[in-house]
């Protein structure tokens, strides 16, 4: 009996990976602050606050491998970043130790890296530069998962992950684009893979332009499918004409390296 627990399994990436992971294990948990309704065809369903260790420890007993989506995905007050991105990934891979779990997938973001330049291509060993408390959280939970595989011997790939929607909206995205099926094959590689120790994975398409290059995870097998460059005549795509002097333009992370500190904006 296999079991993966999906956590963020009611937000936007999540709520594709629970059909399109379903069946794949012998039982698929699926876990949400937020209701997630019925269980499905081999699901078990569990609420859970990430922040709540003693629920987490329930949640992750019996699991075999975890893909860790739940968290502030966005830049939100520290109290909440630090409920659902620290002590919650915390929690986590704690309990993993405890009940022996051996592989995680983490949901890292392309905000570790916001602040570098558009023109650099990065790839997994390029310096942490966040552009947000969001992405700081994030980078914390990418060293926690690099302590837990030196330490404990848990394996994880952390995703860097870019944008991951139906379809790119404007010219960032088309170059950090990720499908949702190019990251149900990545997840599925990375489970079925002989060895993954720690790496940094970047999350995109096989799109036309590109600022990642994942030759130091190439030994996980996983080759993207999916190009952005079929949504390049959108006209929402069409309409972006960015201002190349705007910081919004020259860097990675895009509007989000301009935005202020969220507590001014949200007194
Ligand atoms: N979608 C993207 O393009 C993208 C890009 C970079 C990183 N990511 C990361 O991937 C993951 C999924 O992203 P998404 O776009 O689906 O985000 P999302 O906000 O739609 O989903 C996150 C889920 O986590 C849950 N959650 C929040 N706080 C929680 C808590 N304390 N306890 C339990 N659950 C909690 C939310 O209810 C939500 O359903 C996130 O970790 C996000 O940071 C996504």
């Amino acid at each position: 009996m296999s079991r993966l627990l999906l956590t963020g399994a009611g937000g936007k990436v999540g709520s594709e990976l629970r059909k399109s992971l379903n069946g794949w294990k012998d039982i698929i948990r699926v876990s949400d602050i937020a209701n997630l309704g019925e269980a499905r065809d081999g699901e078990e369903v569990v609420e859970c606050d990430l922040g709540d260790k003693d629920a987490v420890m329930k949640l992750v007993e019996g699991c075999d491998i975890i893909v860790h989506l739940g968290g502030q995905s966005v830049e939100h007050s520290f109290e909440t970043i630090l409920n659902a991105n620290i002590k919650g990934v915390y929690n986590i891979y704690e309990a993993a130790r405890i009940h022996g779990v051996k592989r995680i997938l983490f949901a890292s973001s392309n905000h570790v890296t916001g602040f570098h330049n558009q023109e650099t291509l990065l790839d997994a060993k390029s310096e942490f530069r966040p552009d947000s408390m969001y992405g700081v959280s994030k980078g914390y939970g990418e060293l926690l998962a690099r302590y837990y595989w030196d330490k404990f011997g848990i394996e994880t790939a952390a995703v860097r992950i870019g944008y991951c929607f139906p379809r790119p909206t404007n010219k960032r995205t088309m170059s950090i684009w990720m499908s949702f099926n190019d990251f149900t094959s990545m997840i599925k590689q990375v489970f079925e893979t002989s060895r993954v120790g720690y790496t940094v994975i970047y999350g995109a398409s096989n799109n036309k332009q590109r600022w990642w290059d994942n030759h130091l995870s190439s030994y996980i097998g996983w080759q993207p499918e999916d190009s952005s460059e079929e949504f390049a005549n959108d006209s929402e795509v069409l309409k972006d004409t960015p201002d190349p002097l705007h910081p919004d333009t020259k860097y990675q992370g895009g509007f989000w390296t301009s935005n202020g500190a969220w507590e001014d904006e949200n007194k």
